[in-house]
């Protein structure tokens, strides 16, 4: 009975520490908001690589997502296709890298990236995927 009880008070110190992980890292609206529009475009290389590591496994190397993975049942449009790019502005590129697809009406597939990169890594990425289509 006592080693039960342990065990609940360590599932509840677990649940917890979850719990205040969560809170660290839920979203922050604030942490979102974009940049003046002549800031949204950082330096392309800087976001160069870090796209090849974090993006290119749904987006490929240059935006076409010509790549296969696994559940991902909504596949990214072509972002090299200028016609579709001149479409989102930078501030949409942003919004949807910091918030995710569903902080912008698309697929949860696309993950909030806003607690993993600072303002300067997304501007920076975003003018790595504006060289795509040249737009
Ligand atoms: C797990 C796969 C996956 C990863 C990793 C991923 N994305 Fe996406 N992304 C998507 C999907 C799927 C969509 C489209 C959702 C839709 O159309 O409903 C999307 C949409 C976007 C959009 C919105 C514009 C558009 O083309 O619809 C941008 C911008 C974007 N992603 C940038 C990035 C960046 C930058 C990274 C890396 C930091 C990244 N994505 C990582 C899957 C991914």
């Amino acid at each position: 009975m006592r080693l039960r009880n342990t065990l609940l008070a360590m599932a509840l110190v677990s649940v917890s520490a979850v719990a205040d992980d969560a809170k660290v890292f839920a979203l922050d609206e604030n942490q979102c908001t974009p940049p003046a529009a002549s800031e949204l475009r950082g330096d392309a290389g800087n976001g160069q690589s870090l796209h090849a590591e974090h993006c290119a496994a749904c987006h490929g190397a240059s935006g076409r997502s010509e790549v296969v993975v696994m559940h991902m049942d909504e596949t990214p449009e072509d972002q090299s296709d200028p016609e579709y790019m001149k479409t989102l502005p930078d501030v949409y590129l942003y919004l949807a890298i910091c918030k995710g697809g569903e902080g912008v009406g698309k697929s949860y597939v696309m993950s909030p990236w806003g607690d993993y990169f600072s303002h300067q890594e997304i501007t920076d990425m975003i003018a790595w995927i504006r060289s795509f289509s040249g737009t």
